[in-house]
């Protein structure tokens, strides 16, 4: 696997066997930062990390797995830039190309992230665009194969909203690495067609399917995961909250939904999750509109944290195999 100079902004863009081998490439990082064995092979190297919107796992992962890698990091945070506001994405992309080596992005819409790949001449990382979440879903493939041991069989239903940037992109995952992938959903939270359509392709060659479900009861039949997300995204007006908890609450994930899951069955989540009162917003949601959790339910959570843990740990790992593989890593 070459991967060197090539950008990372969604999986689209890569074939099963590039994804199979950021896998690999980041259970060896695992495996020595586990040994503390030192792995600072790109010492002297400076990225930039650019979030438009705000991050707990995705900031920490790049930051650390860029220092565990030798390299400095620069935080651009949601207010403390130009970009956009005094300067145009393509100039400030310039820019910050003549000073980095590498340069993640979180922000809105896929183009921007496309238009900074474009012009910085530098290796371009999407740390999550409303369309596309891409290194989420390496470490959610990573933590999959850790614990089941494969991937292809299994059978992953995304319950929720389905057509943002986590249902998207794990169905283009599961599409290309040959699990199943159900989205389970009121039919006007499905991903767009044309999506559908090319991620059917994909599992055309890897032997999986594509299914698009109402009804939750049927859609966790025979799953081995449980995925959920939360119901409003960043960015998203806050007034959305009382439609989304009014159509989505059929496809919560609470206990009467895992038993019904195939035997075994696992929850997954990315993170951030509102499964108690213990936020701000879920505080003021729980108020307003008179419940204890949203997308899943405390029982569950707490029951999966262990794997939900190891996905959010496995971020670093897999953040740190892509920079290593596009920056050339020797
Ligand atoms: N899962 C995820 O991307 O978390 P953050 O928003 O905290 O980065
Ligand atoms: N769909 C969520 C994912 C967070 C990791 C969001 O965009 O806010």
């Amino acid at each position: 696997m070459n991967l060197k100079g090539r950008n990372f902004l969604t999986l689209l863009d890569f074939t099963p066997e590039e994804i199979i081998g950021l896998l690999d490439l980041a259970v060896e990082f695992k495996r020595m930062k586990k040994e503390h064995i030192p792995h600072n092979h790109l010492i002297g190297r400076n990225i930039a990390l650019i979030f438009e919107k705000t991050s707990t796992r995705t900031r920490c992962a790049f930051d650390v797995a860029a220092h565990d890698l030798g390299m400095q990091t620069t935080y651009l945070s949601p207010s403390g830039s130009q970009i956009g506001k005094k300067e145009s994405i393509e100039d400030t992309a310039r820019v910050l190309g003549r000073m980095f080596d590498g340069i993640e992005y979180r922000g809105h819409g896929q183009k921007l992230v496309e238009s900074i790949a474009e012009h910085a001449g530098v290796p371009v990382w999407n740390g999550l665009t409303n369309e596309y979440h891409p290194t989420q879903i390496l470490a959610d493939m990573m933590t999959i194969r850790e614990h089941f041991g494969d991937l292809k069989g299994r059978k992953l239903v995304y319950m929720g909203d389905a057509r943002y940037n986590m249902g998207n992109s794990l169905m283009i995952g599961c599409s290309k690495l040959g699990l199943d992938f159900t989205a389970c959903a009121p039919a006007q939270y499905f991903p767009k067609q044309s999506l559908v359509e090319r991620c059917k392709a994909f599992s055309d060659t890897s032997g999986s399917h594509i299914t698009l479900e109402t009804d939750p009861l049927k859609g966790v039949e025979g799953a081995d995961i449980v995925y959920t997300d939360v119901w409003v995204s960043m960015g998203e007006p806050e007034s959305i909250w009382e439609e989304r908890i009014g159509d989505l609450t059929p496809y919560k994930v609470t206990m009467d939904l895992m038993n019904r899951a195939g035997d075994g069955a696992v929850f997954m989540h990315c993170l951030p999750a509102f499964h108690d009162l213990e936020t701000k917003i879920g505080a003021e949601m729980g108020a307003k509109f008179n419940i204890n959790d949203m997308e899943v339910t405390d029982e569950v959570f707490r029951k999966y944290s262990d794997i939900v843990f190891d996905e959010a740990e496995n971020r670093m790992h897999t953040i740190k195999a892509v920079m290593a593989a596009t920056l050339g890593y020797e």
